[in-house]
């Protein structure tokens, strides 16, 4: 899925404005710490996808860090709902920030009296569609050097920048990230593989985000009856692995075709993934039409 920034309405504060139009302060310590959280939405049609769940990680992400939730849900979906409105559109979706806000001294402290600052735009995201998809990424491993607080969706992302360039740097499109011989995830998605007609994927912990896309793609598997377990991937299991799949908000269910300069099996998209996106595919059609 290619994405554009909206250049139209966003919200910060309570105010939605014309993206040009809002700024915030150099001593915000989103700014200067990278210290805040975020989360990113899908939206088909004018239906969020896994709302409550996004809600859900926002709101753990908030307590892991010790930060309140600014708003109620029903807060959060009354400005959604405005925000969308002033950014129309078929397949879309809802960035969100929330920052621990400006204080007038760089200082690491909690104050906890500061108000956070919220923030939300809109993306135009443009789903590839599966005759692209089915080209298939190309990637490397890359050691997984990030903190120990990977289930935070954090704004400080500079280790996955670091990673997703020295995927750039290999001339490939990503890195699957490895921690002590284990996959843990993508830069920006989550990991699958294919192994006789097995799905895997490692479980939830502190080393990788827990998707929303990943609990939808074992949610479908588990309607399709296809088999699939939670369980640590060595990275030899991924070089021999028969399908190899990204999954994300922005990625949807991507298949990999080649890992370290080797094809993933035969180089074509497995059958595994083909089941899996068409079931993704329609859900996403169901949820478009709701
Ligand atoms: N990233 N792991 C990481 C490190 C991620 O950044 C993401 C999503 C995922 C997949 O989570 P989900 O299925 O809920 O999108 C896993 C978002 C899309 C981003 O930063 O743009």
């Amino acid at each position: 899925m290619d994405m554009k920034t909206s250049i139209n309405t966003v919200y910060l504060n309570g105010d939605y404005l014309p993206i040009e139009k809002a700024s915030v302060s150099v001593m915000d310590r989103g700014f200067l710490f990278g210290d805040g959280v975020y989360e990113v939405i899908p939206v088909f049609g004018r239906n969020l996808l896994r709302i409550n769940e996004h809600l859900q990680r926002l709101r753990n992400s908030l307590q892991l860090v010790s930060m309140p939730m600014p708003m109620s849900d029903l807060s959060w979906l009354a400005m959604f709902e405005v925000l969308l409105g002033k950014n129309p559109g078929e397949d879309r979706a809802i960035y969100l920030q929330i920052t621990r806000g400006v204080y007038p001294k760089r200082d690491l402290t909690i104050k906890p009296e500061v108000a956070p600052t919220v923030f939300a735009m809109v993306l135009q995201t443009s789903p590839a569609p599966v005759e692209v998809l089915e080209k298939g990424l190309r990637t490397v491993t890359v050691d997984d050097f990030r903190w120990h607080a990977c289930n935070i969706k954090s704004t400080s992302l500079i280790a996955n920048v670091m990673l997703r360039q020295q995927a750039s740097e290999a001339d490939v499109i990503d890195a699957i990230l490895v921690r002590d011989g284990n996959v843990t995830e993508g830069t920006a998605s989550n990991v699958f593989i294919v192994k006789g007609g097995v799905i895997a994927t490692p479980p939830k912990s502190q080393y990788l985000l827990p998707g929303i896309t990943r609990d939808l793609a074992l949610e479908l598997a588990e309607k399709n009856s296809l088999p699939f377990e939670v369980k640590n991937i060595s990275v030899q299991e991924l070089e021999s692995a028969d399908e190899i799949w990204l999954t994300g908000s922005i990625r949807e269910i991507a298949p990999v075709l080649e890992l370290n300069g080797q094809t993933v099996a035969d180089g074509k998209p497995g059958a595994l993934w083909r089941t899996m996106i068409a079931t993704y595919l329609r859900y996403k059609q169901e949820l478009r039409n709701a």
